[in-house]
């Protein structure tokens, strides 16, 4: 179910007074860079034009509501007490870790009524949890008049992701949500948080994104493993090597010579890690040079280290990622975000999108069985106000 933030406002004028503040919070997509936020390495993310719209205002009765738009349920928040996180509906934590952390940090809150719905496909990797999570802190800043910067933001949505959801997400998503600008991508060091913008200068390619409609179980513990994995190959090395504090200080040579002493899949996870953090800044010299094929061809080797050394691909991933590869007209395609199902990207020649497309669905459908979602996107704002007369956004 897709929703405009003209829903969002209707359903809140239906349901509450007063004229709401609007915010807009953007999914993400990443250009290359995968897994390597957690590991303090270098991510290539932009924010895109799906997003959730979140519509707010005081509460005139003292209490606090949060409507969610896609399934019509209500949650009544008392500010009063201890904020915790719920069994259910599990929608309600991304935003209740906020308010816990808002709280916690001395920050008053007035009580609020909030309406919030978006068009982000849920569980494709596209973020949406990350967008709920900006939109909402942006959204009670603003309420709030908090003046907290978005940096300060950003790690407070994160913390929501990792203490009231329970993965121990990177800081890539949220970063891309709340700091994206339109036509550019973002080159962030997850270690510094310095990062830099360029304009992405697709001339006559697209980006196209293949959705595979399948998300396979246990996604959030296989990734907080996959976590686990590189802390324990930095632990390795550290014994050799006490200089360092994470993958980001390790060189692949260092990784060879004490390949043995690493235990089950870890030595291949901290090699995809090291080898990307690599492949990113040389992808970023491609940019740079305006050379978007030798950019593509990194993406498809990021691709095989995630399917091959990192592990956390799919059939219906490699699936997409080889049709991708064989057609004329794509010049880069991999899987997208934490894995195990949801999207690949892939750069295609815009006058090749249509066969592209229409190939991947005839193939995907005979093999699976499933009819895949296909989504052209285009890099947009991060979390904004939007001007409910103009619909103009407001940074
Ligand atoms: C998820 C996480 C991010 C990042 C990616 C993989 O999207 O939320 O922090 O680790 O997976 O690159």
């Amino acid at each position: 179910m897709e929703f405009t933030h003209h829903d969002v406002v209707r359903k809140f004028k239906v349901l509450y007074t007063g004229e709401p503040l609007i915010i807009r919070a953007p999914g993400r997509i990443n250009l290359i860079g995968e897994h390597t936020d957690y590991n303090n390495g270098f991510v290539m993310p932009a924010a895109i034009d799906y997003g959730t719209f979140f519509a707010l205002a005081p509460a005139t009765d003292g209490r606090s509501e949060i409507f969610a738009l896609k399934n019509g349920q209500t949650y009544t928040v008392d500010l009063e007490q201890d904020i915790k996180p719920v069994k259910n509906p599990g929608w309600v934590n991304y935003l209740l870790g906020i308010i816990h952390k808002l709280k916690s940090g001395g920050h008053p809150l007035i009580p609020f009524k909030c309406v919030f719905g978006g068009n982000i496909p849920i569980g494709s990797g596209l973020s949406s949890s990350a967008s709920l999570e900006c939109g909402f802190a942006f959204a009670l800043n603003e309420l709030n008049h908090l003046r907290i910067d978005r940096q300060r933001l950003i790690f407070m949505a994160q913390w929501s992701e990792h203490n009231f959801v329970g993965v121990k997400c990177g800081i890539m998503d949220q970063f891309a949500s709340m700091m994206g600008k339109k036509d550019n991508v973002i080159l962030l060091d997850c270690r510094s948080l310095e990062y830099s913008y360029s304009p992405l200068k697709l001339d006559g390619y697209s980006l196209v994104l293949c959705d595979t409609k399948v998300k396979h179980a246990l996604v959030d513990s296989d990734y907080n493993t996959r976590r686990h994995e590189c802390e324990r190959g930095v632990e390795v090395l550290k014994k050799h090597y006490p200089e360092i504090s994470s993958l980001r200080d390790v060189k692949c040579d260092m990784l060879e010579k004490h390949k043995g002493e690493f235990a089950g899949r870890e030595f291949n996870r901290c090699l995809y890690i090291v080898q990307e953090m690599e492949r990113v800044l040389m992808a970023n010299n491609d940019l740079k040079n305006n050379n978007l094929k030798a950019f593509g061809e990194k993406m498809f080797e990021t691709h095989k280290g995630l399917s091959g050394l990192y592990e956390v691909s799919c059939d219906e991933l490699d699936f997409f990622v080889a049709i991708a590869h064989e057609h004329e007209g794509v010049i880069g395609a991999r899987m997208m975000g934490g894995g195990f199902g949801g999207c690949t990207i892939n750069i295609v020649q815009s006058d090749a999108a249509l066969d592209f497309t229409s190939t991947i669905k005839k193939s995907y459908r005979a093999m699976f069985n499933i009819d895949p979602e296909i989504y052209p996107v285009t890099i947009g704002e991060g979390v904004s106000i939007v001007n409910n007369e103009t619909q103009e956004t407001i940074l």
